[in-house]
């Protein structure tokens, strides 16, 4: 993979780059169609597929993450794709594998709280990736705001040579968040699933005309996830879109991000009010 994007790059061809863990869906390929945007028809689109397992905890779903390899690649060719890179567990973590990347503050709170070894995982792979596929742009989904925000801090710290893109969050028409991980929801799970963007639409009604204290919209919020007996909330932060620090009064502009265990299954979804 790197030699090959080392030869084309010295031709002046440019590189627009979206990792995934694959079981791609209309999101993951707005996506794509971002990257085709940003280089351009003589530019080389590249999609990494790798389930990585550093960013799973040992309770987690890793051994049962939806894969289906051949309806991923047909999607990509669909898309446009020029490269699927598909590295295998043995070429990302070699035997005696011991060096890590960590951002420290922005991956401390919501995702990086609820799942603490998670973020450590996503830095190291993304790195390790930027090194394998040396991308011009990277493009990344809003969908996971978190992610994104410590991706673009750990580019600037470490002064990867790529610029990263955010694109917004591609959602089915009842507003619940695309993801992989919905496959995991049976029909009534999948019918209360859309509690997550009405609990967003219940918080941009409320800040609308002014602001309100985070304790008393995170208790209304509460309220309305309980009605769902398939649902438990994780957690629901209202925050700056910046610096991810918390508000104590949320109005129109603050970013509002929450988790929600939807049966079995962890769901995330976040916005700006
Ligand atoms: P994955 O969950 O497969 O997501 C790959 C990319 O697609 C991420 O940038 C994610 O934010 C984006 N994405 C997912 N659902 C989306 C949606 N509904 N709309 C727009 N974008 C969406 O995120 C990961 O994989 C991994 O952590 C990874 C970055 C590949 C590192 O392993």
């Amino acid at each position: 993979m790197q030699r090959l994007t080392r030869k084309l790059k010295a031709q002046g061809v440019q590189f627009g780059f979206v990792p995934t863990m694959g079981y791609l869906h209309a999101g993951h390929i707005s996506l794509v169609k971002r990257a085709r945007q940003l280089v351009g028809k003589t530019g080389q689109v590249v999609v990494s597929i790798y389930v990585n397992p550093t960013q799973f905890a040992p309770t987690e779903d890793l051994s049962k993450y939806p894969r289906d390899l051949a309806q991923d690649k047909q999607m990509c060719r669909d898309a446009g794709v020029d490269i699927l890179f598909v590295p295998s567990d043995t070429e990302m973590y070699p035997a005696e594998f011991s060096t890590y990347v960590v951002e420290e503050k922005l991956s401390r709170r919501m995702e990086g709280a609820s799942r603490p070894t998670h973020f450590r995982g996503v830095t190291s792979v993304v790195a390790k990736l930027f090194n394998i596929v040396l991308p011009d742009v990277s493009v990344f989904g809003a969908k996971d705001f978190q992610q994104a925000a410590v991706i673009q801090r750990m580019v600037r710290d470490l002064h990867f040579p790529v610029k990263v893109v955010v694109a917004p969050t591609h959602r089915e028409r009842d507003g619940l968040a695309m993801s992989s991980r919905n496959k995991y929801l049976n029909p009534m799970q999948r019918d209360q699933a859309t509690v997550l963007w009405l609990a967003m639409e219940l918080a941009r009604k409320q800040v609308k005309s002014r602001s309100v204290a985070v304790e008393r919209l995170r208790s209304e919020i509460s309220k309305l996830i309980a009605t769902q007996s398939e649902a438990r909330l994780d957690y629901v932060e209202f925050f700056d879109r910046e610096t991810l620090e918390p508000v104590e009064m949320v109005k129109r502009g603050t970013q509002m991000a929450l988790a929600v265990f939807v049966g079995k299954t962890r769901l995330i979804d976040n916005g700006t009010l």
